[in-house]
């Protein structure tokens, strides 16, 4: 088990990035989990969308290729062809169109885990009214889900695994190799939730092997609200019928015929209508800065500062609700509290932004941290230990 070593103070890539993102000026954003924080290139990104508005009425060729420079940038970031990636306007909605798009006449199980976001669970369970029969993998109270109970889950009537990579509400990841061996042994496919790992870590569909993937980029790749997107491996594309559609889904969307659904024979057939075009603008901005900044450098400079904030909260006698092994969790860390909603609002009374879910409070470094907004978070849980569980 490889647990990061503390006590080195990580300097790592803030001193390049940290002027990018005007907030510091004003506040300790640790707070990644919930939004990026935004910066320079991402607020220029929107005052370039409104000047091409202004200046072109309306270029909608330009915003078609931009819709195409973000689905390369989406391949690119995680490994993939663009013809397998869809332009979304959030995780759910090229989730719901996979769904959508599955028959569970021949195989009629979903599988997915206690820790997944509720838009997962609440869009497969929306399909057992066309038939499908969820089950949700129990997670152990220590933070981890065993493999033995996914395989005590996965059957021969399996057909999907849906499950996310980082938890969202106590920072762990899912070993998702393992996952997908087992899954692919019986038959079934796996979508991988990504939303809380693209941008904080390496994310490589074909190093993890799964068959779908969802994420947004508002959160570790920098971009705001109104952008996703979906990646399918391409010999699937053409095996799943979404009937959550629209015409950006279209084999040629020029070509405006209503008299018939014919789908790209490409992952944009789980795409819908109109393109958020101001967040692609943001999107594309947010994911080319993640990009210069450096994600498997932010992955290391994070750890570094984690090792230290782990090692704070230990001489806080603070119970931490996310695993210890560096490899068994994301960029978040969270801390049992007595009253989270009061622990996020005392933090923010002195500058520091967090957040909370599960009675946990929600500590997410990223690129831009120091070791100092670190040490700021541990010294007003200090002068608070008492909100601490
Ligand atoms: C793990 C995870 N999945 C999904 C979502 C939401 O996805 P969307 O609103 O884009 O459908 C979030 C957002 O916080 C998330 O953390």
């Amino acid at each position: 088990m490889a647990v990061e070593k503390a006590g080195v103070r990580p300097r790592g890539l803030t001193p390049s990035c940290r002027h990018r993102f005007p907030i510091f000026e004003q506040r300790v954003y640790i707070n990644s989990c919930s939004q990026g924080a935004l910066s320079d290139a991402v607020r220029a990104s929107y005052e370039h969308y409104l000047a091409d508005w202004d200046e072109h009425g309306a270029p909608w060729e330009y915003w078609v290729e931009r819709g195409e420079a973000a689905r390369s940038a989406f391949a690119g970031l995680i490994n993939a062809a663009p013809d397998e990636v869809a332009v979304t306007t959030s995780l759910s909605a090229g989730v719901s169109a996979l769904a959508s798009g599955l028959r569970f006449a021949r195989r009629s199980k979903v599988v997915l885990t206690d820790w997944e976001f509720p838009t997962i669970g609440q869009i497969w369970h929306a399909q057992e009214a066309r038939g499908a029969r969820v089950v949700h993998v129990p997670a152990e109270a220590d933070g981890t889900i065993p493999l033995e109970h996914f395989a005590g889950a996965i059957d021969d009537d399996t057909l999907i695994v849906s499950i996310t990579h980082i938890c969202y509400r106590n920072g762990a990841m899912v070993d998702v190799p393992a996952v997908v061996e087992l899954a692919h042994e019986r038959g079934a496919l796996v979508l991988l939730d990504a939303f809380q790992s693209v941008g904080s870590l390496p994310v490589d569909v074909r190093a993890l092997g799964v068959d779908f993937l969802g994420a947004g980029v508002l959160k570790y790749l920098l971009g705001s609200a109104g952008l996703g997107f979906f990646y399918c491996r391409r010999d699937l594309v053409e095996r799943v019928w979404p009937t959550q559609t629209g015409w950006f889904a279209d084999e040629n969307i020029f070509a405006m015929d209503h008299t018939d659904y014919s789908p790209a024979h490409t992952a944009a057939r789980f795409q819908s209508g109109t393109p958020p075009v101001p967040s692609i603008y943001a999107g594309i901005a947010g994911i080319e800065l993640m990009q210069e900044i450096g994600i498997p450098a932010t992955r290391e400079h994070v750890n570094a500062l984690n090792a230290h904030l782990f090692e704070g909260l230990d001489d806080l006698g603070a119970a931490v609700a996310t695993p210890r092994a560096v490899e068994r969790r994301g960029a978040l860390v969270c801390v049992k509290s007595t009253d989270a909603n009061e622990l996020v609002a005392t933090l923010g009374r002195e500058g520091i932004v967090t957040s909370e879910r599960d009675g946990n409070l929600r500590i997410s470094a990223h690129c831009y941290n120091t070791v100092e907004d670190v040490d700021a978070v541990l010294a007003s849980l200090r002068r608070h230990r008492e909100l601490l569980a």
